[in-house]
């Protein structure tokens, strides 16, 4: 199921399929440093999360969370080290194209398209992601084309149903308070299937309710995740391993369990 999402989508299969044969990992981030003039927002870091699970990056104010998340999604060049994505080294690879591959980001600050339904909010995501056969396609309504607008207006109640917003899905997203924009931006990132997603303190305007559903979804993806988060009941819930950096060095990676025990963390926080 995971070969099809890199493979098929991008057009360029071969790289994809090749480097996902093994247990190879996912996302590998390989001594990635970044300098801000004498500032070491990152210094050295290393970490790979494997096919399928869910990472969360820890950390106190400062460290380097968010310029971790800029790097791998490709909107920051690393000063040295680098990225790879299934195997395939992506660090020049600018961010579009890496979306491009199946690499999924929400935002801190909602991005949604509030004059739109919440419906063609997530229909909108699978347009942009194209594979439509362009205007001759259009002008010739090839069945192969209206297939897969039905397989497209199915994923899209899917998506709705798993992100507990089909009662929404007539709303328009600018109507909706924070938090279901917020689910809203993750059903967009999930309607084609990311190969990897990265999300950025999702629970971020959630109320409770909202918060335990999205755990329960980030749970039950086979989606490989990279989550920045505050909520550390929900971050040792959610991840399978956890990567704690403190002023731009990582200083524990393990399962929640570990990290929760882990003294250089608890020094980290309280000090
Ligand atoms: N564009 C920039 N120019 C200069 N310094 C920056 C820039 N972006 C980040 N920094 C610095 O790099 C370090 C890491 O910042 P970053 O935003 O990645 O931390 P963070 O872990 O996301 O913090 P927070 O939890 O507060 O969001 C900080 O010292 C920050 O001041
Ligand atoms: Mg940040």
């Amino acid at each position: 199921m995971g070969a099809d999402v890199d493979g098929g989508t991008d057009g360029r299969g071969g790289a994809g399929v090749k480097a996902d044969g093994g247990a190879g990992a996912a996302l590998a981030v390989e001594a990635v440093s970044v300098s801000f003039g004498g500032i070491h927002a990152l210094s050295d870091v290393s970490f790979e999360v494997p096919r399928g699970q869910v990472c969360g990056v820890i950390g106190p104010n400062g460290a380097g969370k968010t310029t971790l998340f800029d790097v791998v999604s490709g909107l920051r060049r690393p000063t040295s080290g680098s990225v790879r994505v299934a195997g395939r080294d992506v660090t020049a690879v600018p961010a579009v194209r890496r979306a491009r591959a199946g690499l999924r980001r929400t935002f801190q600050r909602t991005q949604v398209f509030g004059r739109l339904t919440v419906a063609d909010n997530v229909l909108a995501a699978m347009e942009w992601r194209g594979g439509g056969g362009g205007l001759l396609a259009d002008l010739t309504g090839w069945p192969s084309r209206r297939g897969r607008e039905r397989d497209r207006r199915r994923r899209v109640e899917e998506v709705l149903s798993l992100c507990g917003l089909t009662e929404l899905r007539d709303a328009y997203a600018a109507s909706l308070p924070v938090g279901q924009r917020r689910l809203v931006e993750l059903a967009r990132a999930l309607a084609d299937d990311p190969s990897l997603l990265l999300l950025d303190e999702p629970t971020s305007g959630l109320d409770a309710d909202q918060t335990a559903r999205l755990g329960e979804v980030v749970r039950s993806l086979d989606t490989t995740t990279l989550l920045v988060e505050h909520d550390m009941g929900f971050v040792m819930d959610v991840c399978d391993r956890l990567v704690v950096l403190d002023l731009g060095k990582v200083i524990a990676t393990g399962v929640p369990a570990e990290i929760r025990g882990d003294p250089a963390v608890r020094a980290a926080y309280l000090g």
